[in-house]
């Protein structure tokens, strides 16, 4: 089978190669890839700088779907023909993440979706969404279960309350169709008063542009008169202080991303005075992963794809990701 591999730094790094199609274990499932998605954290893996455990020669990608064609011998939840995707961690069911889910990641401490067949394992696999093409599924298990994560289990967000996202990147646009599903009103920020606009089609009730308002979170509590009841940070060291100034008291923040780096200096009474409710996102569990799908469905929803790459143009895909000029998703599809 074809799928590539991180064989060294940068995204030349990519390498095609001709791979055995695997063989499912007892409670694996094998699957036919039929699109991946990015994530900013496969830029990370492939320019060298992910810091969590990372296999060498590892097939990247966490995001990808497509349709089970074997299943292991003692495999009970799913059938062959049935369309799923994998969760992020492969070792995170339910609950309190175990302490080296870290490292079954996929596309990171195990190799991941960026071939044509993968092995995945129960416990770690979820079943899309019935209206959900491949290229729709991959768009969900880290950009939409980490927004789901954010907004609905720790933002346990309410009709009425206001949501900030920050950007339009896969995470951002998620979370913005969450909070919208929920029935909150958002306010999304960007660099470019067009992918506002976008923003605002989607659902934003307010767009902030953050580099023309610098102080987009006096602009947040102004539009409020008072301050938002969630932010989800994907900014990190760069945009943390102002995070804690758009929320109301009580208000919270959910710490998923470090787009501008992961360190600064932060005020601890800035979350002593705000009583704020800091949480950090580690993406989410199969059960999560679960949950998201069900409301998916009762709900129609659809995800944000960009553009679509094939196969062959992988390298270009990163580089389109890279150039954030993107809103939402930027896929691959395969076959
Ligand atoms: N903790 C977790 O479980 C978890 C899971 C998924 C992702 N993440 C992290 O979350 C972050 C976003 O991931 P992603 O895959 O959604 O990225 P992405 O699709 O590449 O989106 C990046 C977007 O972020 C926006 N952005 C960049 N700098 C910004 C800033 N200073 N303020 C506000 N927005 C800014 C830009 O949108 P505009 O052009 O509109 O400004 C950019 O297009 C990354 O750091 C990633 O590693 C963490």
């Amino acid at each position: 089978m074809r799928a590539y591999q991180v064989k060294s730094k940068g995204i030349d790094g990519l390498t095609l190669v001709d791979l055995p199609q695997p063989k499912p274990g007892r409670r694996q499932v094998l699957v036919k890839v039929g699109a991946c998605s990015l994530n900013y954290r496969d830029l990370a893996i492939v320019s060298g700088s992910y810091r969590m455990p990372m296999k060498e020669n590892v097939i990247p990608l966490s995001d990808g779907a497509g349709e089970i064609v074997e299943i292991g011998a003692e495999v009970t939840r799913f059938k062959v023909g049935d369309k799923v995707a994998g969760n992020f961690s492969q070792r995170w069911e339910g609950g309190t993440p175990p302490g080296d889910s870290g490292g079954y990641a996929m596309g990171g401490g195990v190799d991941g979706m960026l071939a044509e067949y993968v092995l995945l394992e129960e416990t770690g696999t979820v079943k899309l969404p019935n209206h959900y093409s491949a290229q729709e599924g991959a768009t969900l298990p880290c950009a939409g279960l980490t927004a789901w994560n954010a907004v609905v289990e720790h933002g346990e967000t309410k009709a009425g309350q206001v949501v900030l996202v920050q950007g339009t990147g896969g995470v951002s646009i998620f979370a913005l169709q969450f909070a919208r599903m929920f029935g909150a009103e958002v306010i999304a920020t960007s660099s470019s008063d067009e992918k506002l606009a976008h923003a605002k089609k989607l659902g934003a009730a307010h767009g902030i542009n953050y580099k023309t308002t610098p102080e987009w979170d006096k602009a947040a509590v102004e539009i409020t008169r008072g301050g938002v009841d969630q932010v989800v940070e994907v900014g990190g060291a760069g945009t943390f202080t102002r995070s804690l100034g758009a929320i109301k008291s009580g208000g919270k923040i959910s710490l998923i991303g470090v787009l501008t780096g992961p360190q600064g200096e932060t005020n601890p009474m800035l979350i002593l005075g705000k009583r704020a409710n800091v949480q950090g996102i580690s993406v989410g569990s199969t059960q999560m992963f679960e949950a998201m799908n069900r409301a998916i469905s009762v709900n129609a929803m659809k995800p944000v794809i960009d553009k679509v790459f094939p196969f062959a143009d992988v390298k270009t895909a990163f580089h389109h990701l890279q150039s954030q000029k993107h809103v939402g998703k930027v896929l691959i599809a395969l076959g």
